[in-house]
């Protein structure tokens, strides 16, 4: 556990935003166009100031997760809903090959990352077996597609900027039994801490 300052920030919307993340982290067919419009709207609206407003605490979970949760170091990564690529930096310092994918433009063009695609978590479009990790920082779960690119070996990380307060947090246990479901019933196990104000899982089967 990594202890948090005081000032935590409140999201309003993150009771009611938890309960859809939970119900399309149980049920992908939950997920609509009209939901991926949605989110668009939302993040065009939130991109100009993004980096500002929260480039500050956002990265101290995800940097945790990856000093301190084990993940196999110098392979190919795939990070999902990158956002601006404020986390990108930490990402490409562990893995030799980074790839980088949004939904939303106006967040995506902000990105410095070299490799980036515009794309829908719930259809990746990478080939099965091809991440040794994939990072879903405070972003919606598919768990049929996470399992479906990751390699033998391979690591989840998931992260949630503000914890049990964040808009996409879902509960650790239920990202591993939704992994688990999604692949034919074999067994996960995940390492998760608290850090600062947020909280980080690395989850792999076995
Ligand atoms: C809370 S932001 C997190 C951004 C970045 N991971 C970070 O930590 O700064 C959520 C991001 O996920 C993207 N997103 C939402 N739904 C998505 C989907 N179905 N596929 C890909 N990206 C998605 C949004 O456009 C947004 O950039």
């Amino acid at each position: 556990m990594v202890p948090a300052s005081p000032g935590k920030p409140v999201r309003p919307e993150a009771h009611e935003v938890q309960r859809t993340s939970r119900t399309l982290a149980r049920d992908p067919s939950t997920w609509s166009p009209e939901a991926a419009h949605a989110a668009v709207r939302r993040y065009r609206e939130l991109a100009p100031h993004w980096n500002d407003e929260r480039g500050g605490y956002r990265p101290l979970p995800l940097a945790d997760a990856l000093a301190r949760g084990d993940v196999p170091r110098g392979g190919r990564c795939v990070e999902v809903g990158c956002g601006t690529g404020l986390l990108t930096p930490m990402l490409t310092e562990v893995w030799s090959e980074v790839v980088c994918l949004d939904l939303t433009w106006e967040m995506l063009r902000r990105s410095p990352a070299p490799w980036r695609m515009i794309a829908d978590a719930s259809r990746l479009p990478l080939p099965a077996g091809w991440a040794d990790a994939v990072v879903l920082a405070d972003v919606p779960l598919f768990a049929g597609e996470v399992v479906r690119v990751l390699a033998p070996g391979g690591v989840v990380v998931w992260s949630n900027a503000l914890g049990t307060e964040a808009p996409h947090h879902v509960p650790v246990e239920l990202v591993r039994s939704v992994l688990e479901r999604a692949d034919g019933g074999a067994s996960w196990s995940a390492v998760t801490s608290d850090a600062g104000w947020g909280l980080w899982a690395v989850l792999r089967r076995g």
